[in-house]
Parts: C-alpha cells; sequence; structure tokens
C-alpha cells in the first residue's frame, strides 16, 4: 500500500435485567470449529461492501413540547440549538437487543438471507442489555444466527464506524464472508429526565449493515481512519455503574448513572475534528471535496454537521440530515441516515461517501466507501 502523509494530529489508526431466556435457545448449536468461516484464509486481502441496511425506531415519539411539560425547555430552544424536532423512546424496560434484533431482522429482509448465512455479529453501543453477557450474544440468540459468533464494540457515538471497519476486516482478511455490524442505543436508559441540558438530546433506535466481500475492487469500503483523545473523556460520561464507582444508593441518589455531558468543549472538539477527519481521509485518498456525492455524519447536533459540510464546502443536497426526526441515537445515526439516503435515492450504486462521527472518549471515524448497490 502506498505511504499516505498524515491528514490529522492525534492518534490515528487507518484504515430488561433478568436472565437471558432460555427458551428461544437454538437446540441443534454447531459444535466448537463448526461456525462460519474460512479461517484457513487469513491473510488475503478482499474489499469489503455493505449490501444491505436493516432499521428499527421504536414507536412512541417524544416531541419538544412533551419535554417541556416535564423541565425548563422550550421548542424554539432546542430547534434552535441542536436541529432536533422529535425524537423515539422505547417504553420503560425495553432493551438495546430488542431494537438490535429487529433491526437485523429487517436487514436479513432486506437482502433475502437466513439468519444462519451470518458469520459474525458486531453491536456497537453505550447501553448494552447489561454488562455481560455482551449483547452481539443476547442478539444472536435472539435472531437465532446459530452460526456466529461476536462481540460488543464501545466507542459512544463512534461506535458504528469503528464496527464497521473492525468487521471490514474480517472480510478483508478472507475470513468471514457475511458480517452484521449493528449499532444500537437505548439512550433513554442513561439520560435523566430531569437534566434539560441533556434530556432533549437522546433518542432510541438500532440500524444494521451486512458486510459482504465486494467483487469489484472499484466498490466497497476504501478506506478509514479513526483517532482516540481520552483527555476528553472527562466532559462526557456515564460516571456510576463501573469498576470506579461500582453500582450504590449514593451513586443513585447522585444521579451518577446518567450521561454526564459539559456541552461546549464536546460541540468545539466535534467541530473541529468532523471537519478535520473527513478532510483527511478525502485528502490520503487524492480526493477533493466536489468528488463526494454524500456525507454522512454522526447526528449529535445540526450545527456539528453544518459546520462540517461548510469546512468541506458541500452542496446542501450532498448532506444527509434526520437529526429533526429522531435525536443523537448515538451509535444507531449512521446506519439510520444511510436507509435515509437510500428511501430518497441520494445513495445508490457508484456514489462516493464519507461517514463520519465524533463521540465521547473523544473518539474519531472516518469510513470512505464507493456505495455498491
Ligand atoms: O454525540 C456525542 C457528542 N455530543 C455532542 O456532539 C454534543 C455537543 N454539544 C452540543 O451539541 C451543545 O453544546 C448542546 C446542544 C448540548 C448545548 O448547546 P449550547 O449552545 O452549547 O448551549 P449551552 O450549554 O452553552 O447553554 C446555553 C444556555 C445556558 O443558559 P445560560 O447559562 O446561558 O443562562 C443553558 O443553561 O442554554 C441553557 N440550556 C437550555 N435552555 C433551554 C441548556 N439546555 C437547555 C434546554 N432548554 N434544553
Amino acid at each position: 500500500m502506498a505511504e499516505r502523509p498524515d491528514a490529522c494530529d492525534g492518534k490515528q489508526a487507518s484504515a430488561s435485567i433478568g436472565p437471558v431466556s432460555n427458551d428461544s435457545l437454538p437446540v441443534d448449536r454447531p459444535h466448537a470449529g463448526e461456525l462460519s468461516g474460512d479461517w484457513s484464509k487469513m491473510g488475503a486481502t478482499r474489499r469489503a461492501k455493505i449490501t444491505a441496511v436493516g432499521r428499527y425506531v421504536p414507536p412512541r415519539v417524544i416531541t419538544n413540547h412533551d419535554l417541556a411539560k416535564r423541565v425548563d425547555t422550550n421548542h424554539d430552544w432546542v430547534v434552535a440549538r441542536t436541529g432536533i424536532v422529535e425524537r423515539h423512546w422505547v417504553e420503560p424496560g425495553t432493551p438495546t437487543s430488542e431494537l438490535a434484533a429487529k433491526a437485523v431482522d429487517d436487514l436479513l429482509k432486506n437482502r433475502g438471507i437466513e439468519a444462519d448465512q451470518i458469520e459474525l455479529i458486531i453491536v456497537a453501543t453505550v447501553t448494552p442489555d447489561m454488562f455481560f453477557p455482551a449483547t452481539a450474544c443476547i442478539v444472536q440468540n435472539k435472531v437465532r444466527a446459530t452460526h456466529a459468533w461476536g462481540f460488543d464494540v464501545s466507542a459512544a457515538c463512534s461506535g458504528f464506524l469503528y464496527s464497521l471497519t473492525v468487521g471490514a476486516q474480517f472480510i478483508a482478511a478472507g475470513v468471514h464472508d457475511r458480517v452484521v455490524v449493528v449499532g444500537a442505543d437505548v439512550m433513554s436508559s442513561i439520560t435523566n429526565p430531569d437534566d434539560r441540558s441533556t434530556c432533549v438530546l437522546f433518542g432510541d433506535a438500532a440500524g444494521a449493515v451486512l458486510l459482504e466481500p465486494s467483487d469489484d475492487e472499484e466498490f466497497g469500503i476504501l478506506d478509514y481512519l479513526h483517532e482516540v483523545d481520552g483527555s476528553g473523556g472527562e466532559f462526557l460520561h456515564m460516571p456510576a455503574g463501573g469498576s470506579l464507582n461500582p453500582a450504590s444508593h449514593e451513586t443513585v441518589d447522585k444521579k451518577m448513572h446518567y450521561v454526564h455531558q459539559d456541552g461546549q468543549p464536546v460541540f468545539k472538539y466535534a467541530v473541529r475534528k468532523m471537519g478535520e477527519i473527513s478532510r483527511g481521509i478525502l485528502q490520503r485518498n487524492g480526493l477533493q471535496s466536489n468528488d463526494l456525492d454524500l456525507f454522512i455524519a454522526h447526528q449529535a447536533n445540526l450545527r456539528i454537521i453544518n459546520a462540517a459540510a461548510e469546512k468541506l464546502g458541500l452542496d446542501d443536497q450532498k448532506v444527509v440530515r434526520n437529526i429533526n426526526k429522531f435525536g443523537n441515537t448515538t451509535a444507531a445515526t449512521i446506519p439510520l441516515a444511510i436507509g435515509d439516503a437510500i428511501d430518497d435515492g441520494r445513495l445508490k450504486k457508484g456514489k462516493l461517501v464519507v461517514f463520519a462521527a465524533v463521540g465521547a472518549g473523544y473518539t474519531v471515524g472516518a469510513v470512505l466507501s464507493r456505495w455498491a448497490y
């Protein structure tokens, strides 16, 4: 591979509580060593392409006016500062795996394949059903993907892109031919309903894509670029429930089991990095902004998306914006936006698209893709 100049600073890397129900456990499990995937081909280099998308958004709509009945906010403030008009929340107690499994079911239907053809399931989430087992295991069982293994990736709003990159490696290496990448979050389960600075921002949803090998080098995932800047961790985090502050009456009384965000530093970092990482991935592939057909950014704030689009000099119709309908659904925003762009005809075979995200961590990611179907 040709040497590329570094485009950005920082450290980059290229390219319901309760037991899991057993009544749905598949009886006929393959034995160890019988899972799908040809590990003997490891080391091959193939391009991965996205071949299908699946989505699930819970039906309950929460408007800004609804929230204004509980906290001191108003529709105009939320729209002006974030672009969010409404979001969807689950009925309390609905786990992330349920949304994720429904998105995977939608994906399987769209691709016309069966669950037992999936070889690997990667779930990006910061709201796993529980610490363990991984949500990927619960999803595997729910969709009856009897030949798949899987794991979770925790990278907040960049989680879907991190997972896409990881999944693409298994295709590239020749190990797997069908990898499902899911971004799913039930943000309403970790948002303080009495904190106006966060409760207006988030929504619940899941989106999934299928990765398969591309038979044409021109199409598929062309490149990726990722960064972590752990010094930003303090500005967006959930302080309790982990090993640092195990759940206790005190942590609950202090509301430490909810999202805590210092919005302004996150906003400033996101504006800078979203533009930088997007320009960076274009530059190192010898591309200009006007070569780009579509820009699909993580939907955290309309002002962040608009600032990045402006930095890139992109026309309005090249920028996918659906934050008005869903709010910030964390790992689900990008697959939901992909689905919307397919629906409205902007994403079709041959289109050059950059996906970009900035999130808690800080985590940063961009993926460049020539759409393959
Ligand atoms: O997805 C992962 C990454 N996350 C992000 O990218 C989020 C980045 N941050 C942001 O999007 C923005 O910082 C927010 C949308 C969270 C906040 O917008 P802001 O323009 O940075 O507002 P602010 O926090 O500076 O607050 C401005 C004012 C404050 O009042 P004072 O101090 O000026 O009197 C807040 O108390 O707005 C007040 N405020 C609200 N007012 C009405 C904060 N939240 C609300 C609210 N309704 N919901």
